[in-house]
């Protein structure tokens, strides 16, 4: 039996969680900066950065309080170090360092795609193989995963992620920072009536968001009149139609019938609806917790466990890494 701390800052969430290889998750905490960040239209980096190093210890006094457990109990340190806003990321592998170094405990390196990606194995069995679909704020990637660090890529967007997607086209129809939240809600008063090109796009799983997003914008400015409603959800629709039809190829291609989709725009009620209604197909489908969709350091302390049984430990230089392919990451730290 090992208790792990798991920190997350990658981007704009301060994330603690606490983690035990036996007992599994203990306790999590998120502080999200959201209203920081939402003045600007999206997430500034520096303000990030500054504003980890502001909650990182308060965030960890109220992690053990009432935990059952004091620091001195620790026997690991679970980490994002990539990929991610550079200073952001910077803040928790230093984080990690200290508390590392005063306790003479080791430091476990997570990906934060992988954190994702067993995001759902917080609260479900997932068998392998399986496709996994993260679509997020910085991400919208298919992978199939075989094992536990064996991360095969699919495809990637081109362009913009998803979530940057939703983000831009919610700024469009009036709503601030972050967009998914706000064209999930005005959908649901809409209808899908306008139907949006299919982007074109090279390679078989790959995406891109940015045709659609002006196809939007383009759309608003010849019908000023036509309800915002309606061109939330027959956004929203096209969205869905594209994630599902790619990521339902790659199921096909490589024959596993198991799908996880993950990341913050797992949250969207009309993808999680679409998705559940795969299972009718005799397809698995997995996905995480609502409160897990986003990033957290629940999911982080998950693959810290897998990890520190496997006893791949970081080096005492390891740094943050702001680009690091989640392939090349899970071949190295597995
Ligand atoms: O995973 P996440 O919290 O952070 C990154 O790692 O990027 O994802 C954030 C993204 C944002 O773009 C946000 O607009 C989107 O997730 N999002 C949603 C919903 N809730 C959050 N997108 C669509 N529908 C939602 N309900
Ligand atoms: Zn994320």
């Amino acid at each position: 039996m090992a208790l792990g701390l798991a920190i997350e800052t990658s981007c704009d969430e301060t994330a603690v969680a606490l983690y035990d290889t036996e007992k599994g998750l203990i306790k999590d905490l998120v502080l999200s900066q959201v209203k920081l960040h939402s003045p600007f239209g999206g997430v500034v980096p520096e303000l990030s950065a500054r504003e980890h190093v502001k909650s990182i210890s308060y965030l960890l006094e109220e992690l053990f309080k009432n935990s059952g457990y004091q620091f001195k109990d620790l026997d690991f340190v679970a980490v994002t170090v990539a990929p991610g806003l550079l200073l952001s990321l910077v803040v928790g592998v230093a984080s990690a360092k200290a508390v590392a170094h005063a306790l003479k405990v080791p430091i476990v390196p997570v990906h934060h795609l992988e954190g994702h990606i067993y995001s759902v194995f917080l609260t479900q069995k997932v068998e392998y193989p399986f496709i996994a679909l993260i679509v997020s704020g910085g991400h919208t990637e298919l992978y199939l995963v075989q094992d536990f660090g064996k991360y095969h890529f699919l495809g990637g967007t081109l362009d913009d992620s998803v979530g940057e997607a939703f983000d831009k086209v919610a700024r469009m129809l009036g709503g601030s920072y972050p967009g998914g939240p706000f064209i999930d809600k005005l959908s649901q008063k809409g209808k899908p009536t306008i139907t949006f090109p299919t982007p074109k796009v090279e390679g078989e799983f790959n995406f891109s968001f940015s045709g659609l997003k002006t196809a939007v914008m383009n759309f608003l400015r010849k019908n000023p009149n036509v309800p915002k409603e309606d061109i939330a959800a027959s956004f929203q629709k096209k969205v869905a139609d594209i994630l599902i039809e790619k990521t339902l190829k790659a199921v096909e291609k490589f024959n596993v019938p198991r799908l996880v989709v993950v990341g913050g725009v797992a949250a969207n009620s009309e993808l999680r609806k679409r998705f559940e209604n795969l299972k009718r197909k005799g397809l698995k489908i997995y996905l995480p917790e609502l409160k897990y969709t986003g990033d957290n350091a629940a999911m982080i302390g998950y693959v810290g466990a897998l990890r520190y049984k496997r006893r791949k430990f970081a080096p005492l230089d390891i740094n943050a890494y702001p680009n690091y392919p989640l392939e090349k990451f899970g071949k190295e730290w597995s």
